[in-house]
């Protein structure tokens, strides 16, 4: 093979592997927080320009960046450092190219920078230390308070929800979160990318008035002795509810004042109208008749104009 040849052989697999991903690689985040005492998982995957090997046949430490002989992991352990000895354990699978570490009992000094180093069993022992992709940890000492989401004013007798949240980078054991009102409660755990975590309780009780200026209140549990704000709390107030008692007792009693003063017209009216008709019926045979008799005569006299006006014309000759 001639020196071409080889030179074009080369650039070939040089872009067969940045093409084909068949490099060594590695992804981490390559900043993290962590909460003193508790613990935090550094997310990693990996790849390497082999074989797919499985979990047995590939080595995983991570060491300091400073000093690669300074194994915060080693696959062996003890080799770790003594400050790390039993405080840290790969979480992934290798043979999944998962190289997530979890650090326990995270100590005020932990910060790293921490990278990975791979070692593969093949025919001849490849090896690759991430040095170029290492992960600073940010030290939190004290927790800040959940976050809490309510309504302040809540309606008696309507349910309400209640939404308790923390961020949390130590997902392999969650913090819980309890509350101090009695209620269903729905927790759940959200990946949020870059390592970080949410955990979320939801709180539903139905208020009644005894919950009015009483408060709610969220606990959140952290793994390890963490440091720092653990509650948070919410006053409530409680409105009374426009119930059905409300509104069918002022109903009711309008309904009924109203059929009362109904019911009194009627007796009123029929009375007046026995009356009249009373007054009437007597008047048949006393004034009335009479009134009416007399008018009768009246009208027929005008209306024949024959002996009414002579009566009437007579009259005035008789004064
Ligand atoms: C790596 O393993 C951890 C722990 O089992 C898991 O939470 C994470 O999702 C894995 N990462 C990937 C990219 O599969």
């Amino acid at each position: 093979m001639g020196v071409r040849a080889r030179v074009l052989l080369c650039w070939l697999q040089v872009l067969c592997a940045v093409v084909f991903g068949d490099v060594w690689k590695v992804e981490v985040e390559s900043k993290m927080d962590a909460l003193v005492s508790s613990c935090v998982v550094l997310p990693c995957t990996f790849k390497y320009p082999a074989q797919e090997q499985p979990s047995s046949r590939i080595r995983a430490m991570w060491h300091t960046k400073k000093k690669p002989e300074e194994f915060i992991y080693h696959n062996d352990p003890t080799k770790a450092t003594e400050n790390f000895k039993g405080r840290t354990k790969l979480i992934g699978s290798l043979g999944d190219l998962n190289c997530s570490l979890e650090i326990d009992g995270v100590r005020n000094h932990d910060n790293g920078p921490y990278c990975f180093r791979v070692e593969l069993e093949t025919s001849e022992i490849d090896k690759y230390s991430f040095v170029d992709n290492c992960v600073t940890i940010k030290m939190i000492e004290k927790a800040s308070k959940p976050e809490l989401l309510a309504e302040t004013s809540v309606k008696e007798g309507q349910p309400v929800i209640f939404k308790c949240s923390v961020r949390h980078t130590c997902p392999s054991h969650q913090p819980t979160l309890s509350w101090s009102h009695p209620g269903t409660t729905i927790m759940s755990y959200k990946d949020i990318g870059h390592g970080n975590w949410e955990v979320e309780s939801l709180l539903t009780f139905t208020p009644t008035k005894e919950d009015d200026h009483s408060s709610v209140t969220c606990t959140v549990k952290y793994h390890g002795s963490v440091e720092g704000e653990m509650q948070a709390t919410h006053q409530i107030t409680v409105k009374e509810q426009a119930t059905l008692s409300h509104i069918l007792i002022p109903a009711i009693s309008g309904l009924g004042a109203a059929l009362l003063v109904g019911l009194l017209c009627f007796f009123v009216v029929k009375r007046y109208k026995n009356r009249i008709a009373e007054l009437q019926s007597r008047n048949d045979n006393g004034m009335w008749s009479r009134l009416s008799r007399m008018s009768r005569r009246f009208r027929s006299g005008e209306g024949s104009s024959g002996t009414g006006g002579r009566e009437q014309g007579q009259v005035p000759k008789n004064f």
